[in-house]
């Protein structure tokens, strides 16, 4: 998956916790991510999380002692001092069992002390056979968690210890230090979106010239994820459409649907439009093709200028469709865009706005090669009402959540 961790905030005090779990290993990717941006890390394992992974192994990644106990460095009382300066706490994996102590308000470790004491915000990144995930005492731990404002992560689905595979997977590290910082920058996570099945298009659609030669763009796909990412731990049953994009983390739970074409895109768009409660359009849809591909490589200096004149014809509009679908009642979705523009940005997102006639659009700038494949993203949500509110610079997940944040008011 492309690193997307560029720095876009002063560094932190984070206390990684790791319990005892076949995914312990991953601790140790997540330990040197938040170290590469710059932050100050201290590991606190379980007992059992090191019959996993070595104390040493966490000492050397976080140039900081490791102790499991409240009895060890007793003059620093060390659960209240970790407790009290971590500005984030993130567990990960977070056994059923750490889980249950939390829950319970336990104080039986230095890890599970430290939370007890903590008033900054908390990730659980759950790992655990499916069977125990979905266990009742499971689920009712985490839904005490949760409201007690403890962001708990929905787990990934995919191969378990062993040879099955299920939900209980511990998502990428990478994925989790993103939603960790999400959780940072614009507070927890919380079920705001479940029972909401969400249909997002994301990255770049290529039209073929021949068999070696597209047109497409810059897109990275990565804001459209971002998207499918925070919609997933919100609850939502996300799907992606997806045109070209960078190597990203599929977001936990989602079906991921590739194509190449707008016309590919469009026909699964529209598709799964009428089974769609919201429909994001992140994608960034090539607005013209050849009018027609050879089937056979083109060869340079041909007398027919096969190569140096390509005949293009206009794509379908996706978005437009969209709407005439919902117009029509075809689909009660409430119906997002985007909008990339170099200048006159608020001028033209909102004449694109009333053209497409979507409920918001997110309008980006991308002047000066911004937006395009980075990490970060700004702009102004418009809303057909007429609201805008500008969205500052930040992450593409944070900008994803504020996204999230407007459709859910929205819809409210
Ligand atoms: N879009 C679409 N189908 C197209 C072109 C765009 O669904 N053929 C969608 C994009 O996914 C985005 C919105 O329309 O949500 C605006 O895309 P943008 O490229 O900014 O606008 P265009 O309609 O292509 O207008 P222009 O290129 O003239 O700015």
């Amino acid at each position: 998956m492309a690193h997307m961790n560029e720095a876009t905030s002063a560094p932190k005090n984070v206390v990684i916790g790791v319990s005892g779990g076949i995914a312990a290993y991953k601790a140790c990717h997540l330990v040197r991510d938040f170290k590469e941006h710059g932050d100050n890390v201290r590991v606190i394992p379980t007992e059992s999380a090191l019959s996993f992974v070595g104390a040493a192994t966490f000492e050397a990644l976080s140039g900081n002692p490791v102790d499991t106990g409240v009895f060890k460095r007793v003059d620093e009382v060390q659960h209240v001092r970790l407790g009290q300066e971590a500005d984030l706490i993130v567990v990960a994996p977070a056994t059923a069992d750490l889980m249950a102590r939390v829950a319970a308000g336990r104080a039986d470790d230095l890890l599970a002390a430290t939370i007890l004491v903590a008033t900054c915000p908390v990730v659980l990144a759950p790992a655990m056979h499916t069977e125990m995930w979905h266990n009742l005492a499971t689920q009712h731990n985490v839904e005490v968690l949760r409201s007690r404002g403890i962001t708990v992560l929905e787990p990934a689905h995919g191969r378990l210890t062993g040879k099955d595979t299920g939900a209980g997977r511990l998502p990428d590290p990478e994925a989790i230090a993103q939603l960790a910082r999400t959780v940072l920058a614009t507070g927890p996570m919380k079920q705001t979106l479940a029972g909401t099945r969400v249909l997002i298009s994301a990255g770049g659609t290529q039209e073929n010239i021949d068999p070696v030669r597209f047109i497409g763009n810059r897109s990275s796909g990565k804001q459209g994820f971002a998207l499918g990412d925070i919609a997933a731990q919100r609850g939502a049953q996300v799907t992606i459409v997806a045109g070209a994009t960078a190597e990203l983390s599929v977001p936990s739970g989602a079906e991921v649907v590739r194509v190449q074409s707008t016309r590919e895109m469009k026909d699964a768009m529209d598709e799964r439009a009428a089974g769609a409660d919201i429909i994001v359009m992140a994608a960034a849809v090539a607005d013209y093709r050849p009018e027609s591909e050879a089937t056979t490589k083109l060869k340079k200096g041909k007398s027919d200028d096969a190569l140096s004149v390509v005949r293009l014809t206009e794509n379908p509009d996706i978005l437009k469709g969209l709407v005439e679908k919902r117009d029509a009642g075809e689909t009660h979705a409430t119906i997002v865009g985007f909008a990339a523009e170099t200048d006159n940005e608020l001028e033209n997102g909102r004449a694109k706005l009333k053209r497409k006639g979507a409920d918001l659009l997110m309008l980006n700038s991308v002047a000066g090669g911004n937006v395009f494949g980075q990490s970060t993203n700004r702009g102004w949500l418009l809303s057909a009402s007429g609201e805008e509110l500008e969205i500052e610079d930040g992450t593409k997940h944070e900008v994803a959540a504020r996204i999230w944040n407007a459709i859910e008011k929205l819809r409210a």
